[in-house]
């Protein structure tokens, strides 16, 4: 018999500044890792890492005490669709598809100003150009989480003893201590635990990025496009139609609804006048963010009355900041940023999804590659990331229609889907200067997906 060598553990003894020690064991693979958010790129990547090895011990907790399913239509495009393919969810994705007609720019009485549509000749055909999937925030985390969970399940069908996957809702991370090869976390119900790394997919105004890197270097991260936007869903009205509308009026204030084929109609606020206002109210209780939406579109005209009277009554809003999350790093030790969390490209790219994704498959791959050296994994991830981010982040052009207008630019690209399916390629390119999507996915056969791209 062959004398198999066994995987060396070298025990680490760490002291904190508080004067506490943690002890830990230089992890070989499996790991046991902690996922911060059940957002989007929190459960894909949870998905991506067990498929690479069943035996890592995977924990992702939500602040939320259940799926934080609110959020609107998001799009997969670019590499993210590929990757969502990789994974053998893409079908899936499809099935929730949102189906929208076109775009409209509105007047105060809901007239067309200028109207992109596809017409019946092209339908069916418009997809396939643009290679862009619009799926409802909700929907697309299901599918990531049911995923994993589901695989899971498979795996002890199949016997797969060790290993697990598990997820716990209403609960933070209270601190956070680490060394070299450790991560000594309590979390908000008491409980305490050390984890070989971290993972920091809680989104834009992550706090865990607070935590690890300080409040100061976490501010300065946060690079205002210099707008806000609260998003909500409203019941749909008469005059809804499958066509996003957008309205613009006085104040440097927008409107845009959409509908595509669902039950509701989905509201977008836009200001871009009062970033410094509406900063202040981040911290303070949702009515009072209410209020501000409420008095400050009251006289925006169109149908402003009945999107504040939904207001009132809707159980999803969701208000940000436009801004971009520009690090130097994105780990530090054992823990790591991901997503919005550590490089958010903003709503205006529309590049936040698929830029999730691709640090989710980026980390999970180069662990998967990199066994027994996490360190080495997590620089890889942040050198093999960095192409992508400046992509991603790109935010420029200057079109005619919204002059000047970061809003316009990214409405724009929303609308480059239509102008394809028109297949005025011409136009679609003079309005998109910077094609997204060029950085080249790397391939992980260590990630073992279902698909091989
Ligand atoms: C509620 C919501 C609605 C959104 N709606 C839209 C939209 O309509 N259109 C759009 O383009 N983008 C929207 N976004 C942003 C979009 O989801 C992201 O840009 C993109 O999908 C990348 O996601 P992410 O996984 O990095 O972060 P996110 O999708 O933002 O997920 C972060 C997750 O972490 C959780 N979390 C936050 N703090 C903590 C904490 N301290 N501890 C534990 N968990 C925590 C959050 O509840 C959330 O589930 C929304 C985000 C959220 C959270
Ligand atoms: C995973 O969890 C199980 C049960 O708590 C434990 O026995 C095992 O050692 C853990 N594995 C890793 C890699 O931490
Ligand atoms: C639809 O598009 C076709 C081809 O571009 C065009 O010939 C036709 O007139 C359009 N129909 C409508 C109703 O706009
Ligand atoms: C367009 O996309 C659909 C759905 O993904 C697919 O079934 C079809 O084959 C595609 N068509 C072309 C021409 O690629
Ligand atoms: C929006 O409307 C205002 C007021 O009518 C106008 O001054 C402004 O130029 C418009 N902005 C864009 C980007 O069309």
């Amino acid at each position: 018999m062959r004398l198999r060598s066994l995987p060396v553990k070298a025990i680490n003894i760490c002291e904190q500044s508080s004067g506490r020690r943690i002890i830990s064991i230089a992890p070989t693979m499996p790991l046991n890792v902690l996922v911060v958010g059940a957002g989007v790129c929190g459960p894909a990547f949870a998905s991506l890492l067990q498929s690479s090895n069943p035996k890592h011990n995977i924990t992702v907790i939500e602040r939320s005490p259940s799926l934080r399913i609110a959020g609107q239509q998001i799009d997969l495009k670019a590499q993210g669709t590929p990757i969502v393919r990789s994974m053998g969810l893409l079908d899936e994705v499809w099935q929730h598809r949102v189906e929208e007609t076109g775009m409209e720019i509105v007047d105060s009485n809901g007239n067309a100003l200028a109207r992109f549509g596809v017409n019946d000749s092209s339908k069916g055909e418009r997809r396939n150009l643009t290679n862009e999937y619009e799926i409802m925030r909700g929907d697309l985390i299901k599918v990531f989480q049911e995923a994993s969970l589901r695989r899971r399940e498979q795996l002890k069908q199949q016997g797969e003893t060790e290993g697990s996957m598990t997820y716990e809702f209403g609960k933070t991370i209270t601190t956070l201590d680490q060394c070299d090869d450790a991560a000594e976390v309590t979390f908000s119900d008491g409980q305490k635990k050390t984890f070989d790394l971290v993972v920091a997919a809680d989104g834009q105004a992550s706090k865990t990025r607070r935590q690890v890197w300080g409040g100061e270097v976490s501010d300065a991260s946060l690079h205002s496009l210099g707008a806000y936007a609260g998003f909500y869903s409203i019941p749909r009205g008469p005059a809804d139609s499958a066509f996003a509308k957008i309205y613009n009026t006085t104040g440097k204030r927008y409107i845009m609804t959409r509908n595509g084929n669902r039950p509701k109609t989905q509201v977008y606020l836009w200001d871009l006048k009062h970033t410094e206002e509406l900063r202040k109210l981040d911290k303070e209780p949702v009515e009072k963010r209410h209020r501000f939406w409420a008095d400050n579109y009251k006289d925006a005209g169109w149908e402003a009355e009945r999107f504040l009277e939904g207001l009132k009554t809707t159980d999803d809003w969701y208000s940000c900041e436009i801004a971009q999350v520009k690090l130097k790093e994105l780990h530090k030790g054992r823990v790591v940023l991901l997503g919005d969390a550590g490089y958010g490209p903003s709503v205006f790219t529309g590049m936040g999804t698929t830029s999730s994704l691709f640090g989710a498959y980026v980390l999970a791959g180069e662990l998967a590659r990199n066994p027994n050296n996490i360190k080495g994994a997590l620089n890889m991830y942040e050198e093999k990331l960095r192409p992508h981010i400046e992509e991603a982040q790109k935010v420029g052009g200057n079109f005619g229609l919204f002059p000047d207008s970061k809003l316009g630019i990214w409405l724009m690209r929303k609308a480059l889907w239509i102008i394809s399916s028109l297949k005025l390629d011409s136009l679609a390119t003079s309005v998109m200067p910077e094609q997204k999507g060029e950085v080249e996915i790397p391939v992980y056969p260590e990630l073992n997906l279902p698909v091989v791209s």
